[in-house]
This record gives structure tokens, C-alpha cells and sequence, in this order.
């Protein structure tokens, strides 16, 4: 469906994508994750044409972007990470807006929109002005945008950051829904759960590069990482952590109370986690074992954390 080889692009002397190479089939729910500035929303505007690489080849069945333009233009459809939509038009006047945009017209828009706005739980809505949205309820119009004109494959970028669960909820239900109907999407996203729970396959992307990619058992089988050590601790000094970071350094990731360390075999080095803890004066309330999560093959592989 979709090849992208060797994209490049530099802002200033900012290299915000090098050599980025991805092949996605017909139906495939793609799923890039990355931290802040790693490149995703880039990437998106070059695949989607809004944007123009410095250099690099993107086909869409077999086809080339740029000499096929507008004919590749119709299979994309794009949820873009800033919410575009007439805050003083109600949700239907602003499907009616990018439906002419698309071409479509009269009775067709008319079915189409009301299909959409039924499918993303907004009918009841239809009628009230964006401006009284929440959050979660522009990000389903801005899908519902993007769907109007029946695109084969859809960019949604980030479309969870900063909404309300409901709507997280009802999004993640209409992408399993899309992606069983056969759509191709790709997804990008810094929430790893997301990523494992909605996506066939993994791109992890860190500084502009694709660094891994898979789906999440060969991400696993790749990593040196095996298992992980859940640890819930109390302890009435800050300090008393710095100890125990400096010494296992990026194996261990610190969230408020809990710990997680990465590790190849965690029964041989849960003793000495415990003393280390021990000595540092750190009270442990809890101790799990749990197999490899996406978390620490992200961390093994970019030295970072992922969490906001
Ligand atoms: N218009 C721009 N001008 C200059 N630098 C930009 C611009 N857009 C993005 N960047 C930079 O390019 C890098 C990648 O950004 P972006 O693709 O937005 O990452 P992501 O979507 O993963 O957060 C970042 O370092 C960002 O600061
Ligand atoms: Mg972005």
C-alpha cells in the first residue's frame, strides 16, 4: 500500500528525519512511537504531502506521490495533532466544509456525515457549535473529517493527547472497528500502551531514525531485556533514591513509588536489588516479576524514558 524510502529532512541545521524507510501493507494498524520531538508529526506531514522531504521515495500502490499527486491525494486521509476545525460552525456545517473540499456533494455528503457523526457518537451533537466541545468530542469530528471521502489509508497523530477517557475510550473503539473493516492506518503515539494495545506492527523512532520495528513478540525476541522487577517502595528522603539510580543508572526507572528494573534474568538479580534498596534505606511494599513490557525496549534501546 505504502513504501517510503530513505526520507530526509532537516529544518535549519535541526535533522528532524534521517533516512527513514517504511513499508506498510493493505490493512495494517501502524503504529510509530516516539518521545517529543522524534519525529512523528514530520513524518506524517511528508507521507500525507503536506509537507516536502528533502530527499527520499514515497509510492502508494506502486505509485509515486509527487508524479501522482492528486490521484494519491484521495487514498489519504489525515487526523492531524492540531485540531483544525471552524470553532463557530456546528460539527455539521464543518463536515459539510471539508466534504466540499473533497468534491462531495448534495445527498451523498449529506449520508455520509450523518453516518460519521453516528460512528463516532456525535449525532446528538451535530447541531451544537465546536466551540462548546471538549476535547475528546473535536478530536472525533476531526476523524470523522478525515473519513469523509472514504480514504485507504489514514494518519492519526497523537489523537489521545490531552482528551478526556471517555473519548480515549470511544477513539481507541473506532480505530479497532476501522482497522477490522480492512483500512490501513498508521498511528503515532508516545503512550506505549497504546501502541501495544491497538497496533499490528511497531516502528520505534528516537532523534529522526526508525530504530526498531516489529510486532511487540519479535521487539521482545530482539531484546537483550527479558523480564522486569516491579518495585513499590516508601522512603521519607529523596536522597536516599539518588544512590540506587546512579548505581544501576538507565536499568532502573523511577515513577513516584515504584521502580522498574530491566534485566536478562531477574531471579539472579532480585537479591542484590533488594540490599541495594536495603542499605539505601528505601522500604519495599510490594515485589512483582513480570515479562518484558514495551517500556523497557524502549528504554534499551534509546536510553529514555518514555513517560511524560
Ligand atoms: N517547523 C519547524 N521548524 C523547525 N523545527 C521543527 C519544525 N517542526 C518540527 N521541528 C523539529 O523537528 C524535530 C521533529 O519534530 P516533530 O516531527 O514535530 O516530532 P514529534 O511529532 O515526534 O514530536 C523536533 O526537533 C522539532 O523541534
Ligand atoms: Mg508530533
Amino acid at each position: 500500500m505504502l513504501t517510503a524510502k530513505n526520507l530526509s529532512k532537516s529544518y535549519k541545521n535541526i535533522k528532524a528525519l534521517s533516512n527513514l524507510n517504511l513499508t506498510i501493507p493493505k490493512g495494517e494498524l501502524y503504529g510509530m512511537l516516539g518521545p517529543n520531538g522524534a519525529g512523528k508529526t514530520t513524518t506524517i506531514s511528508i507521507l500525507s504531502s503536506l509537507l516536502k522531504p528533502d530527499s527520499g521515495e514515497i509510492m502508494y500502490n506502486g505509485k509515486s506521490l509527487y508524479q501522482n499527486l492528486s490521484e494519491c491525494k484521495k487514498l489519504i486521509g489525515v487526523v492531524p495533532q492540531e485540531i483544525a476545525l471552524y470553532e463557530d460552525l456546528t460539527a455539521k456545517e464543518n463536515l459539510n466544509f471539508w466534504g466540499t473540499m473533497y468534491g462531495i456533494k448534495g445527498k451523498k455528503l449529506k449520508q455520509k456525515s450523518d453516518e460519521l457523526l453516528n460512528f463516532l457518537g456525535l449525532t446528538e451533537r451535530k447541531n451544537h457549535k465546536i466551540k462548546t466541545y471538549s476535547g475528546g468530542m473535536k478530536r472525533r469530528i476531526n476523524i470523522a473529517a478525515a473519513l469523509l471521502h472514504e480514504p485507504e489509508i489514514v494518519f492519526m497523530d497523537e489523537p489521545t493527547v490531552g482528551i478526556d477517557p471517555q473519548s480515549r475510550n470511544l477513539i481507541f473503539e473506532v480505530i479497532e472497528e476501522l482497522h477490522s473493516r480492512g483500512l490501513t492506518m498508521i498511528y503515532t503515539t508516545h503512550y506505549m500502551e497504546e501502541a501495544e494495545r491497538l497496533c499490528d506492527r511497531i516502528g520505534i523512532i528516537d532523534e529522526g531514525k526508525l530504530i526498531a520495528e516489529g510486532n511487540l513478540d519479535q521487539l521482545k525476541k530482539a531484546s537483550s531485556v527479558k523480564e522486569e522487577i516491579h518495585l513499590k517502595f516508601s522512603t521519607n528522603k529523596e536522597s536516599n533514591l539518588s544512590g540506587i539510580q546512579n548505581k544501576y543508572k538507565s536499568q532502573l526507572q523511577l515513577h513516584k513509588n515504584t521502580m522498574l528494573f530491566s534485566t536478562s534474568q531477574a531471579n539472579a538479580d532480585l537479591p542484590e536489588l533488594i540490599q541495594s534498596c536495603v542499605k539505601s534505606n528505601i522500604l519495599l511494599d510490594k515485589i512483582d516479576i513480570r515479562s518484558l513490557s514495551l517500556e523497557s525496549i524502549f528504554l534499551e534501546l534509546t536510553g529514555k524514558s518514555l513517560r511524560d
